[in-house]
């Protein structure tokens, strides 16, 4: 067993260890780099799309396959303009910015010092600054050839609008009743201005949204059943819960369609940042788009004799921002016989390769069986099979991107068919038989439970 040094609390990781972790191992690079990168804008290698899907994979089920009363759409990205005046985006959407007449950058207001603002000034050259205005945040388009006024479309900038024009289609083909929600997962787009701290922020990300449709008079009730549900998401995906906190939207802070609002918040390299939000939307989206449609998007209650217009209790979660999250949360360094060892500590139903599988020699019949291994556990995990260089650096190598289980072949699996099981936090090895790698595998998968918490 290697020589660990594990008594210290875990490393927090730098912004720089992680985004070149990142590039480095597979999992994001800057968009277009080869034509020196597009701004906010960045790809999934890899190792980052095994990752997201996974994250989505677990929203998915933690929304519809354990709840009876969730059920799933996909609605297009573009959707008819006036969805967006109904919903107040056209109006409301706006962040206020100033520019720089020397430089030409452009700046939030609201995260600018007050000295520099009421002295107009500019952050980067010292210029000066123009009058505050309201920019809209939604990236425009046009659909068709014609590139007229009567063609603008809008790039979503949320998910949830598409699923509250759907409520009426959804109710009259999927016997649901209130109270239920809807899930979607899909991209979002913004035209965000400050898109620095890599995928935290980007103008266009996805989003895990899902909206919970309720009688008026449950909507309290209801908050606070998705709020406790959705802080323990994140503890089951093994993010620690000292980093997570809640913190409720003050008046100048509600979006325009929240009668209340808490963020769940985690504490990023660069302080407590939004990982999700949690909005009582009450029946402010279903009534615009009744006003603006002209169509009655009520619903008739049979088991209360009542119509209504639903309460929404919204659940909106970045996947992208979520996959940063794990990232910087499972992010560890300590010493292995005297060498630093990075290790992504990612709760093993997350990372992207489950299973290391490595022959000690190449010779002797040992790639071989470790192949033969590698093949039989395919069907149920992700695995990866490697034989090059010192077992040492092998395990190294899956350590840094987070693979919770590492089967090592020697010349005893020969003679008695057993194998190697190492655990990548605690680096213990132990010895299996190879017909029982599978159900020690699922057990330690069942089992998991971050070192230390
Ligand atoms: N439908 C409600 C809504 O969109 P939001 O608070 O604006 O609410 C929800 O966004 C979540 O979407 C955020 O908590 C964040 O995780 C993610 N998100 C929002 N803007 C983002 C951006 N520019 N880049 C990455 N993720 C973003």
């Amino acid at each position: 067993m290697e020589d660990i040094v594990n008594d210290r609390p875990s490393t927090d990781a730098s912004m720089n260890t992680l985004v070149s972790l990142c590039k480095r191992r597979g999992f994001v690079y800057q968009s277009s780099e080869v034509y020196g990168g597009l701004t906010s804008a960045w790809d999934y290698g890899p190792l980052g799309v095994e990752l997201k899907n996974r994250i989505q994979r677990a929203w998915w089920r933690a929304m519809t396959q354990l709840h009876d009363n969730i059920v799933g759409l996909d609605a297009a990205i573009l959707m008819h303009p006036r969805v967006w005046e109904a919903s107040g985006h056209v109006e409301n959407f706006t962040d206020p910015l100033v520019d720089c007449r020397t430089c030409r950058n452009r700046f939030r207001t609201d995260q600018m010092s007050e000295e520099l603002l009421n002295a107009r000034k500019c952050p980067e050259c010292g210029g000066e600054l123009t009058d505050p205005r309201q920019f809209n945040l939604m990236f425009k388009t046009h659909l068709g050839p014609v590139e007229s006024d009567a063609s603008v479309v809008y790039l979503r900038p949320e998910t949830a609008q598409g699923i509250y024009v759907n409520f009426k289609n959804v109710v009259q083909t999927s016997r649901v009743k209130v109270p239920f929600g809807i899930a979607q997962v899909g991209k979002a787009f913004r035209n965000e201005i400050t898109t620095k701290n890599f995928i935290f922020r980007t103008c266009e990300f996805e989003q895990m949204e899902m909206q919970f449709f309720v009688h008026p008079s449950e909507d309290e009730k209801w908050f606070e059943y998705w709020k406790a549900e959705r802080f323990e998401f994140y503890k089951r995906l093994g993010v620690r819960q000292s980093r997570l906190r809640f913190h409720q939207h003050g008046p100048g802070e509600l979006a325009h369609y929240a009668k209340v609002a808490f963020d769940i918040q985690y504490e990023f390299p660069f302080g407590w940042k939004e990982l999700e939000g949690i909005h009582n939307r009450t029946d402010y989206d279903l009534r615009r788009h009744m006003e603006f449609s002209g169509k009655d998007l009520s619903y008739l209650d049979d088991v209360r004799g009542e119509r209504f217009t639903p309460f929404v209790i919204e659940t909106s979660a970045g996947l992208t921002r979520t996959v940063l999250t794990v990232l910087a949360d499972a992010y560890d360094e300590d010493e292995v016989e005297g060498e630093k060892r990075s290790v992504l500590r990612l709760h093993p139903e997350l990372a992207p390769i489950t299973v290391g599988v490595f022959p000690l020699v190449k010779k002797d019949g040992l790639a071989e069986l470790a192949g033969e291994i590698e093949r039989s556990l395919r069907e149920e995990f992700s695995t990866f099979y490697d034989q090059g260089g010192a077992i040492g650096r092998r395990y190294r190598r899956q350590d840094e991107v987070g693979t919770p289980f590492g089967i090592t072949v020697d010349y005893q699996s020969k003679e008695d068919r057993t194998v190697t099981l190492r655990f990548r936090d605690s680096m213990e090895q132990v010895r299996v038989k190879i017909e029982e790698l599978p159900e020690r595998i699922r057990r330690a998968i069942r089992e998991y439970r971050r070192m230390g918490e």
